[in-house]
């Protein structure tokens, strides 16, 4: 995959924690392609942190910027797209995404995410009493829907960004 001979946006799915960002982010520059994250866009057309629109408008008013930027990236020279966790869980997003992309989930197991996100502030759906237990009910309702991806790519704690990034050029 020679530099800019992407066909379709590549879409980054999966859990909080997963690596999304950091994984697109190194796939965009190993390809160089750009590279775009629908939860930076929607901060910085809010000109808020993701909890602080979370705690204003509420989750449904998020959801409705995410579907809408989505949609826009889609439509921009195809590149590498990280969405937010909750991205793929939505039919219209996922229909969005298999027009014009390819979805990529990455998969960890819940250890590896707790171990990522644990002690974080930036997720407003983990600011609970029993953030561990969130997220374990959050995995567990969300996983049967990421395996609807095209492709998936498993990560241990231990596997590096570019050994995922090497992985995902491997399965496109
Ligand atoms: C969410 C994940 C977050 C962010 C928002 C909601 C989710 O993105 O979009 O807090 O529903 O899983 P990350 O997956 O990058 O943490």
């Amino acid at each position: 995959n020679p530099p800019g001979t992407l066909k379709k946006t590549v879409v980054m799915v999966g859990m909080m924690g997963a690596g999304k960002t950091a994984v697109g982010r190194a796939l965009a520059a190993r390809l160089g392609v750009p590279f775009l994250d629908s939860d930076h866009e929607i901060e910085t057309a809010a000109n808020m942190t993701i909890p602080e629109i979370f705690a204003r408008d509420g989750e449904a008013f998020f959801r409705e910027k995410e579907h809408q930027v989505i949609s826009r990236l889609l439509e921009e020279e195809c590149g590498i797209l990280s969405t937010g966790g909750g991205a793929f869980l939505a039919e219209r997003n996922r229909a969005a995404i298999s027009k014009a992309g390819v979805a990529v989930c990455l998969k960890a197991d819940l250890g590896v995410l707790w171990k990522r996100v644990k002690g974080r502030d930036t997720r407003p759906l983990l600011q609970t009493d029993d953030p561990y237990q969130t997220l374990s009910e959050i995995y567990a309702a969300r996983v049967p829907i990421y395996e609807q991806a095209e492709i998936k790519v498993p990560s241990d704690g231990e596997t590096t960004i570019e050994v995922m990034v090497d992985r995902v050029l491997e399965a496109l």
